[in-house]
């Protein structure tokens, strides 16, 4: 069943409201490439979109989306999102977006670990300017197992309430453990 209350609609609702014309956003988790070619119309023409995955069939797929829309404001980087500082400055970034799990239609045994995960989202949140956001959108169970979810919320739960705003959401009635949302803020 395809719902439109889920955390990847969440996610794009809260892009949205957040993301200018002329912002630089990184999809750390580029997939298909459906979250890049979002995040690319977000931002526009004067906008950039770094996308990263480590699989090289998500880099063509992603190549090949951005391609036939005509969207040439995305680097592809074939690399771990744990590497992220590599291709921006500290500070310089409006969005930070992951999708964690695996690739849709892709190999399954290939998916988000906590081991680089975890190193991804804190080096996502160095990059980010004052006001900047970053949404998560956690994927578990079934291949992924709850090691991942668990670090992640740990995590969040423990960030700086001085520096940091941490929104989670569970869809609290939904049975077959359904993906979990949370957006960042770093307080301007
Ligand atoms: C749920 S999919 C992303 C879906 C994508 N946003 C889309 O719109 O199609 C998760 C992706 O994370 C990638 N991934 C796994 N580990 C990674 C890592 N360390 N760095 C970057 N990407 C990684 C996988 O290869 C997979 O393509």
């Amino acid at each position: 069943m395809s719902r439109e209350w889920n955390a990847l609609g969440l996610s794009h609702r809260f892009l949205r409201q957040h993301v200018r014309p002329g912002d630089f956003v990184v999809d750390a988790t580029a997939g298909n490439g459906n979250d890049t070619l979002f995040l690319s119309r977000l931002v526009g023409e004067r906008g950039r979109v770094l996308a990263m995955d480590i699989q090289p069939r998500a880099m063509e797929n992603t190549g090949a989306l951005l391609q036939k829309e005509g969207v040439e404001n995305v680097r592809l980087v074939l690399d771990g999102h744990e590497n992220m500082a590599a291709y921006a400055a500290e500070g310089s970034v409006d969005a930070v977006a992951f999708n964690f799990g695996w690739l849709p239609a892709g190999d399954h045994n290939v998916f988000t670990r906590k081991e680089t995960s975890l190193p991804a989202v804190e080096a996502g949140l160095r990059l980010l300017r004052s006001g900047g956001a970053m949404s998560l959108c956690i994927y578990y169970g079934r291949n992924n197992g709850y090691d991942e979810r668990d670090a992640l919320l740990q995590f969040v739960r423990g960030l700086d309430d001085r520096v940091w705003s941490v929104m989670a959401v569970d869809f609290a009635n939904r049975k077959n453990d359904p993906p979990i949302f949370v957006w960042i803020v770093k307080e301007g």
